[in-house]
């Protein structure tokens, strides 16, 4: 190769990487837009869509108008009356990191000439975009985005949304008013659809978006009225008779004429202010009732965002920043089974590891032999792989495209695969056992860990490794037998050097001193966690007072249904278990039941949480609240003493009205917790 021909060579791949880009994003919009059924994560999108760009920016002869990167969106779907939007709806720019952001606070400082912008922070709800057509205050047409200059007309469905006003309220409203928002489900909305999907036989939803845009998108708007979508504005189209100086004021207007906009919506100073509100959304992320992935960056002043215009498909003047991604795609190289505490079997994908969030994972839980064949995934697969937060993560789909043939089915086990015992499946649930309830390795040694475990006994020291040594040297059977250990035992395994045995030693001594509570829950029943251990530490306030009571005693705990009941019931009745706790107390294990509460201000309240806090995260409010003696639960029953309503609370909150349960604001729970 001549050096004179290198660009020409250059420019011909780049032409044909441009090309295989474009087809590969109008396939994969027309799977997300039109099917509503994506293959791929977002972040691989943006990834594809991201190298385009950079092409046509290094070779601008490659950017033809039918370019994915010089169009709004998708393509609508058919099946809808098409609506022209007055204005395009434009889309957003993404940034991924500090670096970018700057870039953009920095562009728009050079084109408005200041020093400092004030910029409205609001969470990126991960939905869909509609506009809303307002007449006189009368809601008369409603749309999606459609590919931004034409949508499809929706109205019908839109009106199923209970927080859609149907006239407007107030004075001075425009003779027309377009406004622009998401629609979306909560989580809470998403899983309980999910729940109803699975019930009815049909597929569950890849993502709460995925199943809003479906729910929108139902011919029948009876089907959309049953699926709880949420909306919540940020924008206006045309507006007719009304300007804003500042989109902080817009935004208070909507609210006034009775539209939802997020209380998470924060007006900032420049570039810190910004990052500042990043930070602690970032952190908020999962406490919110519904997913957020990223922060939507907005010039405050109207007039500067006259200045900067947009480019070809979205606003100069706001940017959208996002979080890491949460879902990714990889290779399954293998299923296994493993074996839980209490003897389930659970399906885990080992992955070729990828980063998901920031974090490296290289295996996903399946959840159970159901979950495995309606999601069909075989070994070799090519998958779609989701973590949220500080959950395990899951797969969420096999990638049917990515399949070459080689793929392996995978054969679920009838038998426990570390003991051999036969296998159950529980009467209700999808759950399999092995019924080996004596000496399966597996289950002993998740047992022995449990019981070790931080919330649980607390021995420092013993974990995964050391757990496998003590069983596998026989020295340990049962937790009880840690009470039994020698020096001698200890320094003879490997890798234990006297230190680490008398430091072993040293917290098994002190775990003895325990209360009852924490003993309970590190007896590892099933049902019984470690809010249903409290109960029962100050319900029963001693082991064998529990062990010897009967079924109906035990439902008449506060919070333990039969279930719960049957379980706690049965764990006692197997002999095996009955001389654990002999075995333990014998050793010296001493638990104490708890001191009577009585001083705090919410002793024995069942309090439960809704909507949106905004001085504190929905887990300080649990841990002030527990401080107090109270419970946090999380569903509205007549046992509720309390319910705490936040910004936009819903279905809870009506349930408690209707049960006429006693509900605070925010401000009325602060007061509560000051005064107490
Ligand atoms: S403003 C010109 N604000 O993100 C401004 N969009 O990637 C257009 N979105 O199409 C949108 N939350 O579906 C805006 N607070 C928010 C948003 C938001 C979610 C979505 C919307 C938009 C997409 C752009």
């Amino acid at each position: 190769m001549t050096v004179g021909n290198r660009p020409i060579a250059l420019r011909g791949a780049a032409e044909q990487r441009a090309a295989e880009l474009r087809a590969e994003l109008r396939h994969h919009d027309h799977r997300y837009y039109v099917l509503d059924t994506p293959e791929v994560s977002d972040a691989h999108y943006d990834a594809l869509m991201r190298e385009l760009a950079a092409l046509e920016e290094e070779f601008p002869e490659l950017r033809t108008p039918d370019s994915p990167t010089q169009r709004v969106a998708g393509m609508p779907a058919t099946t809808f009356a098409p609506v022209t939007h007055r204005r395009p709806m434009l889309s957003l720019a993404n940034v991924f990191d500090d670096g970018e952001l700057s870039e953009f606070d920095e562009r728009v400082r050079k084109l408005t000439g200041e020093a400092q912008v004030t910029y409205v922070c609001e969470p990126k709800m991960d939905g869909l975009a509609v506009e809303l057509v307002y007449e006189k205050g009368r809601f008369v047409q409603g749309s999606t985005r459609g590919n931004g200059v034409v949508g499809e007309d929706v109205t019908a469905n839109l009106r199923t949304i209970r927080s859609v006003p149907l006239t407007l309220e107030g004075a001075g409203l425009p003779q027309l008013l377009e406004v622009r928002g998401e629609v979306f489900l909560r989580t809470e909305d998403f899983k309980r659809l999910n729940a109803r999907q699975e019930e009815a036989g049909d597929q569950p939803y890849v993502n709460p978006r995925n199943a809003a845009a479906g729910a929108l998108r139902q011919k029948d708007p009876a089907v959309t009225a049953a699926r709880p979508l949420s909306i919540s504005f940020y924008e206006v189209g045309e507006v007719d008779g009304r300007a804003f100086a500042t989109h902080w004021e817009k935004l208070a207007f909507l609210r006034e004429l009775g539209l939802p906009v997020n209380p998470r919506n924060r007006r900032v100073e420049g570039l810190q202010g910004v990052h500042d509100a990043y930070a602690a959304l970032l952190e908020d992320r999962h406490g919110l009732p519904y997913e957020v992935d990223g922060l939507v960056v907005k010039v405050d002043s109207e007039d500067l965002r006259l200045r900067m215009g947009a480019v070809s498909k979205a606003p100069r003047w706001a940017v959208a920043y996002k979080f890491p991604a949460e879902e990714a795609e990889t290779q399954v190289e293998d299923i296994r089974v493993y074996v839980g505490r209490t003897g389930a079997l659970t399906p885990v994908a080992s992955l070729r590891p990828t980063k998901v969030g920031g974090v490296v994972v290289s295996r996903a839980t399946l959840h159970n032999q159901d979950e495995l064949k309606r999601k069909g995934v075989r070994i070799g697969d090519w998958v779609f792989i989701r973590r949220a937060g500080d959950v395990i993560p899951e797969v969420v789909a096999v990638i049917p495209s990515r399949r070459t043939g080689e793929e392996r089915e995978f054969v679920f086990p009838t038998t426990c695969p570390e003991c051999g015992a036969p296998t159950a499946r529980e009467e209700e649930g999808a759950v399999i056992r092995c019924t080996n309830e004596v000496d399966c390795p597996a289950q002993m040694h998740q047992q022995l860990l449990h019981f070790a475990s931080r919330n649980a006994m607390d021995v420092e020291g013993l974990g995964e490794e050391l757990a496998g040594q003590l069983l596998r040297a026989r020295l340990v059977r049962t937790p009880a037998d840690l009470y039994r250990l020698s020096r001698e035992q200890l320094v003879a395994l490997e890798r234990m050097g006297e230190k680490s045995a008398d430091n072993l030693l040293q917290a098994i001594e002190r775990s003895k001193h325990v209360t009852l509570r924490r003993f309970l829950y590190a007896l590892g029943i099933r049902q019984v966690g470690e809010a249903t251990a409290r109960t029962l530490a100050g319900s029963f306030r001693d082991v064998r007072a529990l062990a010897d009571a009967d079924v109906e005693r035990l439902t008449q705990v506060k919070d333990v249904g039969p279930l719960v009941a049957r379980s706690i019931h049965h764990y006692f009745q197997v002999p095996t278990n009955r001389a654990l706790v002999e075995a333990l107390l014998a050793a010296g294990v001493a638990p104490t039941p708890p001191e009577e509460v009585s001083g705090g201000a919410l002793a024995g309240k069942t309090v439960v949480l809704t909507g949106e806090l905004s001085a504190m995260s929905r887990e300080e409010a649990k841990a002030e609240i527990e401080r107090r003696g109270g419970k946090v639960s999380g569903s509205v029953s007549r046992k509720t003493d309390l319910v705490v309503a936040g910004e936009a609370a819903g279905s809870k909150l009506k349930k408690a009205q209707e049960l006429g349960v006693k509900v605070l604001d925010e401000q009325g729970l602060l007061a509560l917790l000051q005064g107490g």
